[in-house]
């Protein structure tokens, strides 16, 4: 088999691992992973629950869609992400549910460092960029913006995109960042002890 065959499987079982948990739902949430001409992503409208690894969108190194079926609305969003972070292979964008309601709270501070796995996935902080419209041209600077800072984005009123080094790596931060909003909520109003600036710096040493 060869390496985009082995991508476009993996994307079909990740996907569908995604939905089958709960951290996608209808036709929410799409992915892209590079290949040596460009990318192969999630077709629009499509559920990640049920892919067919035989029909996904290819897009050249321009972002110019070249065969399959007509890519994800949120080319614009991934751009900006590989563009964020050079060596980023994959990229995943949800609506998981904790990070979406975290997404919708005025004047929020960002998910605090409360363990050593949201750090190490997800580096100090996940800056979150304003609302747009989904599929939006003008998100591009923000999330480059943003995307700079570290591999996670909330995404205003909308959910996170999340880049890594293989697509593996993107889904467990992905996933890390969902857990994460969740323990926020769970803790919220209670006396929490977040790490500390130390501990934090220890673990991206
Ligand atoms: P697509 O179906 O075009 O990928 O859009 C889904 C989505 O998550 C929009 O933000």
């Amino acid at each position: 088999m060869t390496d985009e065959h082995l991508l476009r499987q993996q994307i079909t079982e990740l996907g569908a691992s995604l939905f089958q948990r709960g951290f996608s739902v209808g036709s929410a949430g799409n992915i892209s992973v590079r290949i040596p001409e460009g990318y192969l992503m999630t077709p629009t409208n499509s559920s990640l629950g049920r892919l067919d690894p035989q029909s996904l969108s290819v897009l050249n190194e321009d972002w110019e869609h070249v065969d399959g079926p007509r890519p994800s609305k949120e080319v614009v969003m991934h751009r900006a992400m590989y563009e964020a972070r050079p060596e980023a292979q994959a990229i995943v964008h949800l609506h998981s549910t904790y990070v979406t309601a975290y997404s919708c709270l005025a004047g929020e501070e960002g998910i605090p460092p409360l363990t050593p796995y949201f750090v190490m996935r997800l580096g100090r902080d996940v800056p979150t960029v304003p609302y747009y419209r989904p599929g939006a041209a003008e998100m591009l600077d923000d999330i480059v913006a943003a995307g700079r800072r570290g591999p996670g984005v909330i995404l205003s009123n909308h959910g996170s995109i999340v880049a890594g080094s293989t697509l593996e790596d993107a889904v467990n931060a992905a996933e890390e960042l969902e857990v994460s909003a969740q323990l926020a909520f769970l803790l919220e109003g209670r006396a929490t002890r977040p790490l500390t600036e130390s501990q934090v710096a220890d673990l991206l040493g």
